[in-house]
């Protein structure tokens, strides 16, 4: 089954009102960021989605997919399933080496071509991760990060799922500005549950969140999408001297001083027509 959309029919508040937001409705291609604080009902919105909520969760919303009730076997059959959902406490309960484990995964998954796809998958992990997998560890010996990279790539890849649900993976040690460049390529839906600016801002609209209740969408226009370059540049000034921590420098405000002009005049000097 394509799917083409989902949508999310409103149930209520947690004070027991009606959700300000009707329904969304989610299409292919879209990157949708879900924004809010803590509590604000954020990873329950997910996991109505994942779970084909109908009626049946504290939140009482519902799930259709492309206009319809999802068939049962989206439920029943893990291969039919087409969202996967990555959490930070998502975890490879399987000690198999990192190349067996994917490659078994590329044969159950029926795959004409199980040994470049498992390339492909490794070569995505390590554009998302700081640090390269070795391929012959076994999965329960990698990092945070490295598990997160390898769950992304595995259910975008291997996986092939048609909507990938993620969980505050920001501070999982995933270059996220990369992430998104990569998984654009993909017609896919991504919803993000995030704090980050970044991904915010290259998100095609983000749903806003409240009391778990959904507020409003709001649309990045071309004056947000200007300012996320900015950003890029005041990030990349960080992560500069966050990699000098990381390589066990001392860190010069000299240093600092010519990176933050550097990177002014490039900030104003595109602003001056
Ligand atoms: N609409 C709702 N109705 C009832 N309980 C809700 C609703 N939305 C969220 N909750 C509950 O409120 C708590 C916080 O929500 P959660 O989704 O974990 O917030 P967040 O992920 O934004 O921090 C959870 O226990 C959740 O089950
Ligand atoms: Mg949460």
């Amino acid at each position: 089954m394509d799917i083409d959309k989902i949508t999310v029919i409103g149930g209520f508040a947690r004070n027991g009102e009606k959700e300000p937001l009707e329904g969304i409705e989610l299409h292919m291609g879209d990157v949708v960021s879900i924004v809010g604080p803590t509590g604000s009902g954020k990873t329950a919105l997910i996991n109505d989605i994942g779970l084909f909520a109908d009626n049946n969760t504290p939140t009482q919303r519902r799930i259709l997919i492309n206009d319809a009730p999802p068939p049962a076997t989206f439920r029943e059959d893990p291969s039919k399933n087409p969202i996967a959902l990555i959490t930070q406490h998502t975890t490879f309960l399987s000690d198999l080496p990192v190349y067996k484990f994917l490659g078994l995964h590329a044969r159950i998954r029926k795959t004409s071509r199980p040994e470049s796809i498992v390339e492909e998958t490794l070569d995505f992990a390590n554009q998302l991760t700081g640090e390269p997998i070795i391929t012959d560890s076994a999965m329960t010996e990698l990092s945070g990060g490295q598990t997160r990279a390898l769950l992304i790539a595995d259910a975008v890849v291997i996986g092939n799922s048609p909507i990938i649900l993620l969980d505050e993976i920001e501070n999982a040690g995933i270059d996220r500005t990369r992430a998104l460049e990569l998984l654009r390529k993909y017609r896919k839906i991504f919803i993000f549950v995030t704090h980050d600016l970044r991904i915010a801002l290259l998100s095609s609209y983000r749903l806003v969140m409240h009391e778990g209740a959904m507020q409003c969408v709001i649309v990045t226009e071309e004056e947000e999408k200007r300012m996320a370059e900015k950003f890029k540049t005041l990030d990349e000034v960080m992560l500069y001297f966050r990699n000098q921590i990381r390589a066990g420098e001392r860190l010069s405000e000299e240093e600092l001083r010519k990176r933050l002009q550097l990177a002014q005049s490039f900030l104003l000097g595109e602003e001056i027509p």
